[in-house]
């Protein structure tokens, strides 16, 4: 049976000694790009493991499709570690082994996204660790420095790269590549599955936010509850535009507190050069954490891989073999705030006839949308007005873009992308 979640360490270290230097059993469920690395992780670190803990973790177990039964495994083992993906029957493994007194350990961002609170309750309930470093951003150690490091810090937002895919195919595209090109040399490269669709509507950052929200504001949010836009309408015009106004684009997602509660969402956002995240470039993730102590602390580094999320796993393992993570805090009720304000990059394709700028500029007054600079391209029918706004709320910027589509001598739908105006340097 393994350590209580409130166990100390040196009770952790008594137990080891009790258990005599026995084998530590890890039951593997999945075996596939992760669980595959991990079990070879696992191996070349047994021994350098042992020697500090006094106990070397071994696989007593693996689950596929094809091979392994569970309830077997589950009776041979410390501690399980979820490496399968998908909701079921991942979710049904963790409670059974919780349920079992087994730690468990999981690189699921689905599951804890729309199951979280249930397997939080049961590892509270039953006094069990559950681990989860790798779900949010591969291999960069973001939830252990909200758990431990700054589990004291009062965090007032979170904005993170959390989708190598998508940072990908945008890197691309401010090279110049369209997003057909640059989806086409990610799915070469090996950053993007045959089928995309998780990472470029939005959704996988959608799930990881979701976690990083209940883990920086304690407050429970469900996947559904995260209000989330990919990055399959935009164009290399919109970065080319952008730049001019000193703008880089990224997928990002945010999660702050606003007006008494929380707001999580992921959407396409331009930021400035001197924001920490608008140097990150390629398949990376980031996370830059604000609070009033801290000013910003930013994380960086690989969030996908075979190796690369297995040694994030393989860090979760030791933890909870040397008793150093603590049980999930009960939730706190936060009310989640949808209509948020944010600063805005408008696009539209005009007819350029006296009188334009003026019903345009007259429409988004009547919004309280009021503009921080405009750029004008090109002439008679086909002439372009680009701005950048200052913050407003998003049902206004909406209703405006909304009555501009109606003008006759706008070209084609209004685009719209939000700015992000933090800056740190
Ligand atoms: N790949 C990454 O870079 C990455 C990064 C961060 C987090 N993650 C997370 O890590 C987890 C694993 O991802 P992966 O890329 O390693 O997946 P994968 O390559 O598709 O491997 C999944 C493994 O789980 C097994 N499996 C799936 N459903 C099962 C079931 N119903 N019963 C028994 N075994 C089952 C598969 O068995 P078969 O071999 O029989 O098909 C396979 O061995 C996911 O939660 C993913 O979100 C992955």
């Amino acid at each position: 049976m393994s350590a209580s979640a409130a166990q100390p360490r040196a009770e952790a270290a008594a137990s080891a000694q009790a258990a005599g230097g026995a084998p530590f059993r890890v039951a593997l469920l999945g075996h596939g790009t992760v669980g595959g690395a991990f079990a070879v992780l696992l191996s070349e670190r047994a021994e350098e493991i042992e020697r500090f803990n006094g106990r070397r973790p071994v696989i007593s177990g693996v689950l596929t499709r094809s091979r392994g039964e569970f309830a077997e495994l589950l009776a041979g083992a410390d501690l399980v570690v979820e490496l399968m993906g998908g909701t079921e029957p991942a979710r049904e493994y963790l409670l059974a082994a919780m349920h079992a007194g087994k730690d468990v350990v999981t690189a699921n961002k689905q599951l804890l996204s729309q199951h979280g609170e249930e397997l939080f309750e049961t590892a509270r309930e039953r006094g069990v660790r559950l681990r989860f470093e790798a779900a949010v951003a591969g291999a960069v150690p973001v939830v252990r420095v909200l758990e431990e490091s700054l589990s004291a810090t009062p965090i007032e937002r979170i904005h993170g790269i959390v989708n190598g895919t998508t940072n990908f195919i945008l890197t691309e595209m401010s090279a110049g590549a369209s997003y057909a090109e640059a989806l086409a040399q990610a799915q070469r490269s090996g950053y993007a599955e045959a089928d995309p669709s998780d990472d470029v509507s939005g959704r996988d950052a959608a799930a990881k936010m979701a976690i990083l929200a209940r883990l920086a504001f304690g407050t429970p949010v469900h996947l559904d509850d995260v209000l989330y836009e990919g990055i399959e309408q935009l164009s290399s015009d919109d970065i080319e535009y952008a730049r001019e106004f000193g703008l880089g684009l990224k997928l990002i997602g945010t999660a702050e507190r606003r007006e008494g509660g929380v707001s999580v969402r992921v959407h396409p956002a331009f930021l400035y050069g001197g924001h920490p995240l608008a140097s990150v470039v390629g398949p990376f993730n980031a996370v830059t954490v604000e609070a009033e102590a801290i000013t910003e602390i930013t994380m960086s580094g690989p969030g996908a891989g075979g190796r690369q999320t297995a040694s994030a796993v393989l860090g979760d393992v030791v933890s909870v073999m040397t008793g150093g993570a603590r049980p999930p805090a009960p939730p706190l009720a936060l009310p989640l705030v949808k209509d948020v304000a944010n600063a805005f990059y408008l696009h539209l394709d005009v007819a350029d006839h006296p009188g334009v700028l003026a019903a345009v500029t007259k429409e988004l007054g009547e919004q309280q949308v009021s503009i921080k600079s405009v750029v004008q391209r090109g002439m008679s029918e086909n002439a372009r007005l680009v701005m950048v706004t200052h913050p407003v709320r998003e049902s206004r910027m909406r209703a405006a873009v909304q009555a501009m589509a109606g003008f006759d001598f706008v070209r084609s739908p209004p685009r719209t992308i939000r700015v992000i105006e933090e800056e740190f340097i």
